[in-house]
This record gives C-alpha cells, structure tokens and sequence, in this order.
C-alpha cells in the first residue's frame, strides 16, 4: 500500500459464535479496531478531509481542527500525517488519557478542556461536551482552521454509507436481518442503516442509547453521566439520524456494556471497548426477544487498549514469591 490510508476499512467480519452457542441466531462482528488507529473513526476522518479537499474547503498548509473524545482525532492525526496537514484536537478531561498520548504520538496537537464542577472522569456529559464545543470554536476561528465537524459533515455518514454498509453486506453474503448501533454522531448508525435498507428495507435498525441518557428514544434524561464512551451524549436531534431509518430503541446499562466488552475478550478473543460492549450487549438482548433465529450485525467500534487506564479491565494477576 501506498499509504496508511489506503489500509483504513475492509475490516474483517467474525461470528461471535462462541457467545451465542447456545441462542438461536446469530451475531456478525466487524473488527473496526483494526484501522490503523485502532477505531472505526478512521474512516470519517478519511472522507470528511477527501471531501473537504475535493470541495476546496481544505488548502495545504491549514490547520485542521476537531472536537473528540479521541477516536476521530486519533483518525484525522493519521490522515493529517499523511496529507502533511497541521491538527489540533480539543478533548474533554473526561476521557481516557491514552487517547490524548495515541493522538500526541501521532504529531496532533491535544488541547484539553477540564470538564464541569462535579463531573466525574471517565463520564463525559451532553454539557461537559458544550465547554469542548465552545473552546474548539475559538481554536477555529483564531487558525481560521478547517473544522472536520463530525456531528455536521456528511463526509461522516458518507464512509459508512459508502462504505462499512456495503462491506458488510458483502462479507456477510447478504444475510444481515438487523443492525444495532450505539450512538455518538451518529453517523456510523446513520450510514449503514441507509445502506442496508437500500439492499433492503426489511433489515430492521436499532439505535443503542445508555440508559438514563436515552435522548434519542424520547426519555427522560435522569443519567447524562455514563462510563460508556464516545456517545450516549443525550442529544435529541443528530445530523445523520433520520426517523425512516430507525426500527427501534435499546437502552443499555453501563454494567451490560462492560459485562458484554468481558464476554467478547475472554469468549471470541476480541480486545474492545466500552461502547462495543453496549452494542454486543443489546444484539444478545434481540436474540432473546424479538430476533430470535435471525442474523444481527454490529460494530466492533475501538480496541480495548484505549481503556488500560479505566476499570474496564481489572487486574487478575498473581504475585511469585520465592520461598
Ligand atoms: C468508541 C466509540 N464508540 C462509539 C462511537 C459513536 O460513533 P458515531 O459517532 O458514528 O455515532 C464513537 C465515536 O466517536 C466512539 O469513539
């Protein structure tokens, strides 16, 4: 390959068949921890700066600059190494730092943004979001930088929609029935759903949501503060999500999401995160229900060496001691 960009996407698809041994149906896993930066935001990052280039929004030598709870910097740190762009990522406090230190590493400049009195980190809030917003604006405007903007630019829903939707019907023989999708931007839900029901209306979407921050689905917002990151940010109305996509509304709790995350490692030998948890968690949920027998497809979203620093995966070791 010419470049680190040309390995982002064709991810592998697995079938989690260890995990539903013993349920009918089954759940088909797609290995985005296996982009170069180690999530599935590689791919926006790539579109949302060729798009940008193609619509001359984007000259060599500006500065590109973006709001991330490290998934999406970590992509564009990649695609701007590359392309020989400058980047500026604005992070809150609240994420985990191995996020800020993978973007650093990759020649990103990491400004982060303390989160509000009383939060907690490791959960950041719909407005612990809104402090991120109001300083990468201020970024922008003093850089006159390009905003990569991955809540607004259709370059997000387009590299789902062109193309992890498309290959996943591809690698799954066409035999996907329904898709579940925790929420950020929203636009990894957004493009593969548009994607699978133009194959064929019938292949039912689901929107994951943390419960207690489930927005989205109309509830009540008792829990803005989740340990579940990279969405679940209690925002009612996404860019990308349209109405006539979505078949239905799952809430999952933290503790399924980091249950489901153990399950993938120690079951199927995939080392994921937080959010691929939820999405694991609320496919099993389906299979009981509503989907029993049928084929269900979900994200495999980052690597789970994004959380070392977190209690997601606690230390089971034993110390030797000679006699
Ligand atoms: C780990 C993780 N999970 C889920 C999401 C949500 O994806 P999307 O923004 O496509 O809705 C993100 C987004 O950054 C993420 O980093």
């Amino acid at each position: 390959m010419g470049s680190a960009l040309e390995a982002i996407g064709n991810t592998p698809v697995v079938n989690l068949s260890r995990i539903t041994k013993d349920q009918r149906g089954t759940i088909l896993a797609k290995l985005e921890f296996l982009n170069p930066g180690l999530s599935k935001k590689d791919r926006p990052a790539y579109q949302i700066v060729e798009d940008a280039e193609a619509a001359g929004l984007l000259k060599p030598g500006q500065y590109v600059v973006e709001l991330t709870s490290g998934n999406m910097g970590t992509g564009l740190a990649i695609v701007c190494a590359v392309k020989g762009y400058k980047f500026v990522a604005v992070m809150s406090r609240g994420n985990s730092p191995e996020r800020a230190k993978m973007m650093t590493a990759l020649g990103a400049e990491v400004v982060v943004v303390d989160q509000l009195p009383g939060s907690v980190p490791g959960q950041v809030s719909g407005g612990d979001l809104e402090l991120v917003e109001e300083a990468t604006q201020k970024i922008v405007q003093e850089l006159k930088a390009f905003r990569a903007d991955q809540f607004n630019h259709w370059g997000n829903f387009r590299s789902h929609y062109l193309h992890t939707g498309p290959e996943f019907l591809e690698q799954s023989g066409h035999k996907i029935q329904a898709f579940c999708d925790f929420i950020g931007s929203g636009g990894s839900f957004a493009g593969c759903a548009a994607a699978f029901k133009d194959h064929n209306p019938g292949i039912k979407c689901y929107v994951v949501e943390p419960v207690g921050a489930a927005a989205l689905a109309g509830e009540k917002i008792s829990r803005p503060q989740h340990r579940i990151q990279g969405g679940g940010y209690s925002l009612p109305i996404l860019t990308f999500v349209k109405p006539e996509w979505i078949d239905g509304f799952l809430q999952v709790t933290e503790e399924e999401a980091i249950a489901s995350a153990r399950r993938l490692a120690r079951e199927e030998g995939i080392f994921a995160g937080f959010s691929s948890g939820a999405n694991l968690a609320a496919a099993l949920r389906l299979l009981r229900s509503q989907l029993k027998g049928q084929t269900i497809a979900i994200l495999i979203n980052d690597s789970g060496l994004k959380y070392l620093s977190t209690d997601l995966w606690p230390l089971n070791s034993y110390e030797h001691r000679p006699h």
